[in-house]
């Protein structure tokens, strides 16, 4: 077991109708002009934004808006976001959205509160001096964000996809309402399943410094996961499938399923950016697609882990070699993506990259994380491509 830090400052306001507080929420936070950010339509449509417009109106602060924040969140709305906050003296940025309005609220606020391109940020050149204050109401459960001390952004040129991790982004309040993400399209709904358990896998498949107790939480949080993806595959309406997730996404990247590791493994996550940047898939379908791929090609330099995942996750019975036994962990987890309509390929993801694109995204995941990945199995640039090849089909 390692040593670690285990902060999470997000006011966390969970349940029915917890929108209603955001006005008071915001105004607790002692600013004096909001930005209002938030996506492609959705919040708008499902009259979620006009509510919080009403809110804010209420404890009569005030606020100005920004929409239009597509998934795989662009840079150059971050640059639209600083510039228009900027000359209107926002101190305060309201996050109306999933992972994509949050982490793109995130990157304004970093850009806000220093000179420096906040792009510098991602492509990891300096670290961040301050960031001003975020808030989140949230409508997806899927990446985390709200919690999280990570932003991920795509530079529009070359689609460049790069995250910034930071304790100093995590919101200061996260409101929760399990009844704003009924909305989401299946494919969504189904995505976020696949995110929320990959940051609790991606902090489980790590050979260092493990516990037991962070490991019976993961493995708690991933047949929660599992379970209630069914259910809403089938239910959408489903109060409590709907609770259970949105807790748990939240839970599966505070940090929580990692204390006392090593950090985890994080490989999927980086051969997924890629994709996503390249492609603009959805993450966690994206994620989907990869995983199998990966899982094959380490599982035999971390053979304890997966064995114990088998078991423990997905419900094998242990009888048989490690090998086998891993080998069934790894089925079961495909078996299940797809019982949930998720890609575990390429092609079922809906993409078909020819050899250099497939080339170019293995050499890009190269310098993006300085020429190693991974813990599961320590991975370098051949073995991204090797991957991304098995992926390929
Ligand atoms: O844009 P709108 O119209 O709102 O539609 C969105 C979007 O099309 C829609 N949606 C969201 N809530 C809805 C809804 N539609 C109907 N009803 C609702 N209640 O869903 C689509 C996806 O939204 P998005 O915000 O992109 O989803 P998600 O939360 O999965 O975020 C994905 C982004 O987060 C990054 C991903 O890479 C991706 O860019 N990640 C961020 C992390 C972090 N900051 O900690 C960690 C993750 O690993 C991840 O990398
Ligand atoms: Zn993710």
């Amino acid at each position: 077991m390692f040593s670690f830090v285990y902060h999470t400052p997000t006011q966390m306001v969970f349940g029915r109708g917890s929108e209603e507080q955001t006005g008071a929420l915001v105004k607790a936070q002692g600013c004096k002009k909001v930005l209002l950010h938030y996506g492609g339509g959705s919040a708008v449509r499902s009259g979620l934004l006009g509510r919080i417009k009403a809110a804010l109106d209420q404890e009569e602060v005030a606020w100005i808006e920004l929409g239009g924040v597509a998934p795989n969140p662009r840079l150059s709305l971050v640059y639209q976001g600083i510039e228009l906050a900027r000359r209107e003296g926002v101190d305060f940025i309201l996050a109306v959205g999933g992972g994509s309005v949050i982490d793109s609220a995130k990157a304004i606020a970093y850009g806000l509160a220093e000179e420096a391109d906040v792009w510098e940020l991602y492509d990891h050149v300096r670290r961040a001096g301050a960031c001003l204050p975020v808030g989140v109401v949230l409508t997806i459960a899927a990446a985390g964000s709200e919690m999280s001390n990570s932003s991920v952004i795509t530079k529009d040129e070359g689609g460049v996809k790069r995250g910034y991790n930071d304790d100093i982004c995590r919101p200061k309040f996260a409101v929760m309402n399990p009844e704003l993400t009924m909305t989401l399209p299946p494919y969504q709904t189904a995505s976020g399943c696949v995110d929320i358990l990959m940051h609790t896998m991606e902090r489980y498949f790590t050979p260092n410094g493990t516990m037991e107790l962070t490991d019976s939480i993961a493995e708690g949080l991933m047949r929660t996961v599992m379970k209630n993806a069914v259910i809403l595959r089938d239910e959408p309406q489903n109060y409590n499938a709907r609770a259970e997730m949105m807790w748990a996404g939240s839970l599966s990247h505070n940090g929580l399923t990692g204390c006392g590791s090593d950090g985890g493994d994080w490989a999927c996550h980086g051969l997924e950016h890629e994709i996503g940047g390249m492609f603009d898939v959805t993450h966690g379908a994206g994620l989907a697609a990869v995983w199998g791929s990966w899982a094959r090609y380490v599982y035999r330099d971390c053979m304890p882990r997966f064995v114990r995942f088998a078991v423990n996750v997905m419900g094998a019975d242990g009888s048989g070699s490690d090998e086998e036994v891993a080998l069934e962990g790894i089925q079961a987890m495909e078996d299940f993506y797809r019982t949930i309509h998720m890609p575990t390929c390429f092609s079922e993801l809906g993409i078909s990259p020819t050899q250099e694109q497939l080339e170019t995204m293995a050499h890009m995941l190269h310098i993006a994380c300085g020429g190693k990945k991974g813990a599961a199995k320590v991975l370098t640039e051949a073995d991204f491509l090797k991957i991304y090849e098995d992926a390929n089909h």
